[in-house]
C-alpha cells in the first residue's frame, strides 16, 4: 500500500488526502496548526465554475487566460475549468450549502474580470469556511497530525521518501517515512508587511520543496488584493462587494477606475491594485475609499440590511471598526494576497523531484499566469488536489516524467546582519510590492543576501519560518529582477511598459 504524507490542510491538501485514500493509499495529513487553520477558511468571494446552463466552459477559460496576461498555460487552465464543475458538485455532495435565491437557484456572484456571474458563495461571504468545515468532516478516518511543522522533505537517491516534522513544542525533528509526499502548504503572504493571509502563510512548502531540489517558476507574480480595510488589522473586503456595485473613489471623491480601464472597478485585480496604488501616491499615501452607499437600494436602512445579509463577515468587521459602510465610504488599500508562482508541476501535480507532488497555492501549475482570476483559487485547490490524490494512488513506483525545468540552488543564510521578520516584511512591501524598480529590487537583494537567520540545531518553528521567508524572499526578488518588463501583477515602473501603457489607454 502506498504511504502518502500530505502536508497542509486547506482545500488542496484535504482534497488530495481524500482522493489518495479513496485510491487505496495509507494517508497521513500533517498540518502546522489545527486542521482547520488554513487560508481556505478565510476565502470570502467564493468558488468560480461553470454551473449554469447559460454559462460556457470556453468563456471561463477565456476569462482565466485573459486575466493571466498572456502567461497562463492553456492546457492547465483548460483542465481547471473543465473539471471544475464536477469538483464543485463533489463539494455539494460533501455538504457545502451554496447560497440559493428565493426560487431555490444558486445565487450568481460576479467578481472582477469574469464575463459571467459564475461565482458560487456560501454563508454570504464565508465560502471558504463552509468548504473547510465540510472537508474536515469528510476527512475523518484519515490520520491527522496537528501542530506538526514541516522542517524538510527527505530525499534518498533524488526521490522524496518522507518528511521531517517538528511535533508540538519539540525542537528535534521526527521523521515520517513515505512513498510519496504531497505539499499543499499554501502561500506566503507573510512575506509582506500588509497581507490578507493568515499567520501560517510563511511559504514553508515552497522553501522546503526548493531545498529538496524542486524547480520553481513565476515567483515574481505576487497578487495584491485591491481592497483591504485600512482601519485596524488588515481585513479583506471581497471583490464580490464591487461585483454588487460598490465603487472606488480618491480623496476628491473622483471615481478614478473609470479613467483606467473600461471595466472600471471590475477590471482584473492587478489593474485595480495598481490604480489604487497610483491614486494613493497622488494623495500622499492616504487610502482611497470603497463606496457602497449606492449598492442595492437608495434607502440606507434597506442597504444596510442587504449588506449585512450578503456579506455578514465583512459587515461584522466593519462594525467592529466603527464603520457604517451602508452610509459612508470606507478606507481601503491593497495588500499581498496570493502567490501565482511556486513549485513547478505537471497536470497531475508532479514536481521535478520524483515522489514529490504539490497542489494549491504552493504549486505553479500555470493556471494563473501572471495574475489569478478571482475565485479560481478554491477551484484550483479542488481540481488539482483531486488530480494529485489520484496520481499518487496510480503512480506507485513508476518512472517519473522528465522534469520540465531546472532546479534552483538555495543556500542557507550566510550573512551577518540580523533581520527581524518585521524588517523583512517591510523591505518586501517597500521594494518588492505593487510597483517595483530596479534600484529597489537590487537593494532588497543585497539586504536579503546580508541577512542572517541563525538557524541552529534545535531551531524553533518561528526561527524556521523566518528562514523559509528569507529564502523565499530572495527567490522572489531574483525572479523580479530577471523580468525587466511589466506583466500582470509584476509591475516595473522604471521599465518600458507596453502592456500596461495599452491598458491605461484602453
Ligand atoms: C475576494 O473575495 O475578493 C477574494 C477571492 C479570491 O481571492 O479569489
Amino acid at each position: 500500500m502506498t504511504r502518502v504524507v500530505v502536508v497542509g490542510s486547506g482545500i488542496a491538501g484535504l482534497t488530495a488526502a481524500r482522493h489518495a485514500a479513496a485510491g487505496g493509499c495509507e494517508v497521513t495529513i500533517v498540518t502546522k496548526s489545527t486542521v482547520d487553520a488554513s487560508a481556505t477558511r478565510y476565502a470570502q468571494g467564493g468558488i468560480a465554475g461553470v454551473m449554469f446552463a447559460d454559462d460556457r466552459l470556453a468563456d471561463h477559460l477565456a476569462d482565466t487566460v485573459a486575466a493571466g496576461a498572456g502567461l497562463t498555460d492553456p492546457d492547465a487552465a483548460s483542465v481547471l475549468v473543465s473539471e471544475g464543475p464536477a469538483r464543485i458538485r463533489e463539494l455539494v455532495d460533501l455538504g457545502v450549502i451554496f447560497d440559493r435565491d428565493e426560487h431555490g437557484e444558486w445565487v450568481k456572484g460576479l467578481e472582477a474580470a469574469h464575463s459571467y456571474p459564475r461565482i458560487l458563495h456560501a454563508g454570504g461571504d464565508a465560502t471558504g469556511a463552509a468548504i473547510e468545515r465540510a472537508l474536515v468532516a469528510a476527512s475523518r478516518g484519515i490520520r491527522v497530525l496537528e501542530h506538526a511543522f514541516l522542517v524538510d522533505v527527505v530525499t534518498r537517491g533524488g526521490r522524496a521518501c518522507g518528511v521531517d516534522v517538528l511535533l508540538g513544542d519539540a525542537t528535534t525533528p521526527t521523521r515520517l517515512d513515505a512513498d510519496a509526499v504531497v505539499l499543499a502548504t499554501g502561500g506566503a503572504g507573510q512575506l509582506y508587511a500588509h497581507t490578507t493571509n493568515p499567520a501560517v502563510a510563511t511559504g514553508d512548502g515552497v522553501a522546503a520543496g526548493v531545498r529538496a531540489g524542486a524547480a520553481v517558476q513565476d515567483l515574481e507574480f505576487v497578487q495584491f488584493h485591491p481592497t483591504v480595510l485600512a482601519v485596524g488589522a488588515a481585513f479583506l473586503v471581497s471583490e464580490a462587494v464591487r461585483g454588487e456595485g460598490a465603487v472606488l473613489r480618491d480623496a476628491r471623491g473622483h471615481r478614478f477606475m473609470l479613467d483606467v480601464h473600461p471595466d472600471g472597478e471590475l477590471a482584473p485585480r492587478d489593474v485595480v491594485a495598481r490604480a489604487i496604488t497610483e491614486a494613493m501616491a497622488r494623495q500622499d499615501g492616504r487610502p482611497v475609499v470603497l463606496d457602497a452607499t449606492e449598492v442595492h437600494s437608495v434607502d440606507a436602512a434597506e442597504r444596510a440590511a442587504f449588506l449585512a445579509h450578503r456579506f455578514p463577515t465583512i459587515d461584522a468587521a466593519m462594525r467592529e471598526r466603527g464603520l457604517d459602510w451602508a452610509r459612508e465610504p470606507v478606507p481601503v488599500t491593497p495588500a499581498a494576497h496570493y502567490l501565482m508562482g511556486g513549485l513547478v508541476t505537471d497536470l497531475d501535480g508532479r514536481t521535478s523531484v520524483p515522489g514529490l507532488y504539490a497542489a494549491g497555492e504552493v504549486a505553479r501549475t500555470g493556471v494563473h499566469g501572471a495574475n489569478r482570476l478571482a475565485s479560481n483559487s478554491l477551484l484550483e485547490g479542488a481540481v488539482f488536489g483531486a488530480r494529485v490524490g489520484a496520481a499518487v494512488a496510480r503512480d506507485g513506483d513508476t518512472a517519473w516524467p522528465v522534469p520540465r525545468a531546472a532546479a534552483r540552488r538555495l543556500a542557507r543564510s550566510v550573512g551577518t546582519t540580523l533581520m527581524s521578520r518585521g524588517e523583512l516584511q517591510q523591505l518586501m512591501w517597500d521594494a518588492v510590492g505593487v510597483q517595483r524598480t530596479t534600484d529597489g529590487l537590487r537593494r532588497a537583494a543585497h539586504a536579503l543576501a546580508q541577512a542572517a537567520v541563525p538557524l541552529r540545531a534545535g531551531a524553533t518553528v518561528r526561527e524556521r519560518e523566518d528562514e523559509n521567508l528569507r529564502q523565499l524572499a530572495a527567490l522572489v526578488v531574483e525572479a523580479a529582477l530577471a523580468r525587466p518588463a511589466s506583466v500582470g501583477a509584476h509591475t516595473r515602473i522604471d521599465a518600458v511598459d507596453a502592456a500596461h501603457a495599452l491598458e491605461g489607454a484602453a
